[in-house]
């Protein structure tokens, strides 16, 4: 199994991902990091640690991160999105682990140097982290097999302003400096996410395998009520979870290179990723935007993999 890292903010989505990521045999998931993002920093962290143990792998260390930006204070939460303690109201039991003592990004530069084999790493959160290591660890930053990016807009616009995406918006510098680097990355933006919606039979398939699932769909429900109201769509939009299926699966995805730039201004785009769709680019920066996707096949292996791992 490919080794794994998950950087998040856990967050509804990012609950579902990290339980798709150990639902799922191609990939070993190493290390849990967390950013603030959808909520504070100590609560993403209590969260990371309460979703790995409701699948019983509490054994995974989790490695806090970023507890703000890089420049600027993020300017609002998301606790309207994914409810004021980020798991959509659910009370999941505590973990009996302890958050490992190491900073997110020294936990991630040791990793990506003891291995021997390419580290994908999965950043479902604001990029802040990302940034960190490569400012401070370059050598093991450069090491990152795989860098896939739930993030940004092509041609979507966003949704947290008119113009940008929130993981973008909310540290945009971080994300100007992490799209600015020669590792390969894939950027899986609003563009395949909104089009890719888990509706309520879905849901109901891996709710009845198990408890771990039973918990998984109730944590959800909060999603579902803001999906209608932001999307209009009458199932769940799971970004973070799509992006995990890409890290999981590569290809899943219909990925172009192209030149990506952040708007760091402090206009009304401020956090817009500015897509080259013009031409195919072969800068060494340029990233692999994903622009197509077959949602049924996204969702149908998401629910699968649920349904397995509730089953367990
Ligand atoms: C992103 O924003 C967060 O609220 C979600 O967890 C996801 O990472 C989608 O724009
Ligand atoms: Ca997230």
């Amino acid at each position: 199994a490919r080794p794994l890292v998950i950087d998040t903010d856990p967050g509804i989505d990012d609950a579902l991902a990290i339980l798709l990521a150990l639902g799922s045999p191609e990939v070993d998931l190493r290390l849990v990091t967390t950013v603030h993002g959808n909520v504070e920093l100590p609560q993403t962290t209590d969260n990371a640690l309460r979703v790995l143990h409701l699948a019983g792998r509490s054994d995974v260390p989790v490695a806090a991160g970023a507890a703000e930006s890089l420049v600027f204070p993020q300017p609002e939460r998301a606790g309207h999105v994914h409810g004021v303690t980020g798991l959509g109201g659910v009370e999941l039991p505590p973990s009996p682990a302890a958050v490992d003592p190491r900073p997110a990004v020294v936990a991630l530069a040791e990793l990506l140097m003891a291995s021997d084999e390419p580290v994908t790493v999965a950043a479902i959160g604001p990029w802040t982290n990302v940034a960190l290591l490569l400012g401070t660890y370059p050598e093991a930053a450069a090491r990152i097999g795989r860098l896939v990016l739930m993030g940004g807009s092509a041609g979507r616009g966003g949704n947290v302003t008119a113009a940008a995406e929130f993981n973008v918006w909310s540290d945009p510098e971080a994300a100007a400096r992490v799209l600015g680097s020669t590792i390969p990355t894939v950027l899986v933006g609003l563009d395949v996410t909104i089009p890719t919606v888990l509706d309520e039979d879905g849901v109901a398939r891996f709710a009845a395998a198990g408890p771990v699932g039973a918990t998984a769909a109730a944590i959800l429900q909060q999603y579902l009520d803001h999906a209608r109201t932001a999307y209009g769509t009458s199932g769940v939009v799971v970004h973070d979870a799509l992006a995990l299926t890409e890290a999981i699966a590569p290809g899943t995805l219909g990925t172009v290179r192209r030149d990506v730039v952040v708007d760091t201004g402090n206009g009304p785009s401020r956090g817009q990723t500015l897509v080259d769709r013009r031409s195919v680019s072969d800068s060494p920066t340029a990233v692999d935007v994903a622009e197509t996707v077959d949602s049924a096949a996204a969702v149908e292996f998401l629910v699968a993999r649920l349904a397995g791992l509730a089953a367990r």
